[in-house]
């Protein structure tokens, strides 16, 4: 009997677990650039070339990819034998892990095309991808990032097939490999997750210059998985290695300030710590993204319940919607226009009420802490954190981004096809 409990133990210590692994928060990406003087010109540019590419693309490729501009929750993993660590976007927006190679930077050999443009409109003039920008100005896309050393890793083995992720700013690109990945870095808790599929890319979206990031990790669902790549976290479900087949997202919320502890992603297992009793499961609508139905949204006197298709992402940094009940929402807590911002703009020391979001038959309100989101421009002027967002016409209407999962934890349950939400136990 005795033995018996010993070897269960032992057996649920190696094929279960649930692991909680630290996030930092960094700056956004958009306050840089607004310091810098850089961010009209870079809407500009984004906007351009997603014209551009809405053009070139079948227009029917309807998947919607962050750009990540805003600010950022990251957490590092690792990947190889011995590891080789990197910080991460933990995204449940999307499905693909990928972090720099270390041939990523490095001038191509022997292009039959040496393309000299620079910047965004690059690739339209470029025939020989590999070659893209190989011309004299030639610039290291990814001179910042920590870079994978395939030729250092026992576990790793070759795949074969190239990858691309469009972005609004450019495109992360490369081949894909495999091996054993961490969910947390080293000296960290740790859910080893082997023979993964990862990319190894060669290049990198205009976004991740001088950002204190290396790669994205996707923790959505493989149908969206560029490639059709299993997804780590659902790799590491199929292997039996998690307790239960969900994670927890908590998110704490504070300033702007930089490189401070963000949160906890707990694999395996809902967070009792961090987060209040689970008040409803919503199940999906559509298990690509984490996208179910809102019912209906409100602020003050405004409401509308004409309902929507929603996604929950932690990869975006506000909420986003269609632009005419955008308006209503910030017409109602009196926030206006900035056009050169692209956002709504009030003072930060504005007094509003709550937004309140309906999901099945619970409403949840965010409050002003999560929907007043500094801007750091140095002014007294802070950004209101719903803006215009146009699906074109395609999937989701709505993404709940990061202050609604401040407000919230939210239940990824992978298994169950579902999101669940408990409040969010903020130490501050
Ligand atoms: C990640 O690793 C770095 C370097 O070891 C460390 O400074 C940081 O605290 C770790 N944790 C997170 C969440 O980034
Ligand atoms: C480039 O060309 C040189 C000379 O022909 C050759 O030695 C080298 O192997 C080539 N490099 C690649 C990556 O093909
Ligand atoms: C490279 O950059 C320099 C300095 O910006 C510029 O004068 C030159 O014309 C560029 N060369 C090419 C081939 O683009």
């Amino acid at each position: 009997m005795r033995s018996l409990l010993v070897l269960l133990a032992l057996v649920a210590s190696i094929y279960a677990a649930v692991v909680q692994v630290p996030l930092v928060k960094i700056e956004p990406y958009r306050n840089r650039l607004i310091r810098e003087g850089r961010w009209v010109q870079y809407r500009k540019d984004r906007e351009l070339r997603r014209f551009m590419l809405n053009k070139q693309v079948d227009a029917s490729v309807g998947q919607y990819v962050n750009d990540y501009e805003d600010e950022a929750y990251v957490g590092n993993i690792t990947v190889g034998t011995p590891q080789q660590q990197f910080k991460v976007i933990l995204d449940t927006g999307s499905s693909n892990l990928w972090i720099p190679d270390i041939t990523c930077g490095t001038k191509p050999e022997n292009c039959s095309q040496e393309i000299t443009c620079q910047g965004i409109l690059c690739q339209f003039e470029c025939h020989d991808q590999a070659c893209c920008g190989a011309g004299p100005n030639y610039t290291d896309s990814c001179f910042y990032q920590a870079k994978f050393d395939a030729s250092k890793s026992l576990s790793y083995t070759k795949n074969g097939r190239n990858f691309i992720i469009e972005y609004g700013t450019g495109s992360a690109r490369g081949f894909l490999g495999q091996d054993t990945i961490t969910f947390g870095g080293i000296g960290e808790p740790q859910l080893a997750v082997p023979n993964t599929v990862f990319g190894q890319a060669t290049s990198l979206a205009a976004f991740f210059e001088g950002q204190p990031l290396d790669g994205i990790l996707g923790l959505a669902f493989q149908s969206i998985a560029v490639d059709q790549v299993t997804p780590p976290f659902i790799n590491a479900i199929n292997q039996g290695l998690v307790d239960l087949p969900l994670f927890t997202v908590f998110l704490e919320h504070e300033g702007d300030e930089n490189g401070v502890r963000g949160g906890v992603y707990t694999y395996g297992g809902v967070d009792t710590t961090n987060c209040g009793p689970v008040i409803a499961y919503q199940p999906l609508s559509s298990a690509t993204y984490y996208q179910f139905k809102m019912s209906a949204i409100g602020s003050g006197s405004y409401k509308s319940t004409k309902g929507w298709q929603v996604i929950s992402d932690t990869g975006t940094s506000l909420i986003g919607g269609p632009a005419a009940y955008v308006t209503g929402l910030a017409n109602a807590v009196g926030a206006t226009w900035r056009d050169d911002y692209g956002v709504y703009i009030l003072p930060c020391a504005a007094t509003i009420g709550t937004v309140d979001i309906t999901i099945g038959s619970q409403v949840y309100n965010i409050d002003s802490s999560n929907t007043i989101i500094p801007l750091g421009d140095g002014s007294d002027n802070c950004i209101f954190a719903i803006f215009p967002f146009s699906s074109g016409g395609f999937g989701p209407s709505w993404i709940l981004g990061d202050p609604f999962i401040r407000q919230y934890c939210n239940i990824y349950d992978v298994g169950g096809q579902r999101v669940g939400f408990a409040k969010s136990l903020q130490s501050k």
